[in-house]
């Protein structure tokens, strides 16, 4: 299993509202895939860990950097996991100003 963090920007007529969309979405989608994580938003950019076996949490970042509604995707981190830290979320919706929430998961 993997969990992998990207950090990117949100295009300029993505608001609030298309982001409850995404978090919504993703988390059905993800729930079937046995994908875990939280997605952040703080206005601008997105902070995004996900969680999953490799395989499918490659295929899904393949699909996710070539969105539309964001640009400027870059991978931060990529690592072998045996855990999930965001076991009871598909995708958890984290709207903290700072992004520490997701980026310190990294280390748990
Ligand atoms: C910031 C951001 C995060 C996203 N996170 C996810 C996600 O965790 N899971 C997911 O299925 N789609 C996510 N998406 C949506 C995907 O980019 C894509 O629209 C979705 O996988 C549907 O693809 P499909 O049309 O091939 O089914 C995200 C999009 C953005 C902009």
């Amino acid at each position: 299993m993997i969990r992998l963090l990207y950090f990117s920007t949100a295009n300029a007529d993505v608001d609030a509202a298309q982001v409850n969309e995404i978090a919504a979405v993703s988390a059905q989608a993800n729930a079937q895939r046995d994908v875990t994580g939280a997605l952040a938003y703080n206005g601008r950019n997105f902070c995004q860990v996900l969680e999953g076996e490799d395989a499918v949490v490659r295929n899904l970042i393949a699909k996710i950097e070539q969105d539309p509604r964001h640009s400027g995707f870059k991978i931060i981190d990529k690592k072998s996991v045996d855990h999930r830290h965001f076991a009871e979320w598909s995708m958890k919706l984290v709207s903290d100003l700072d992004f520490s929430t997701v980026i310190n998961a990294m280390n748990a």
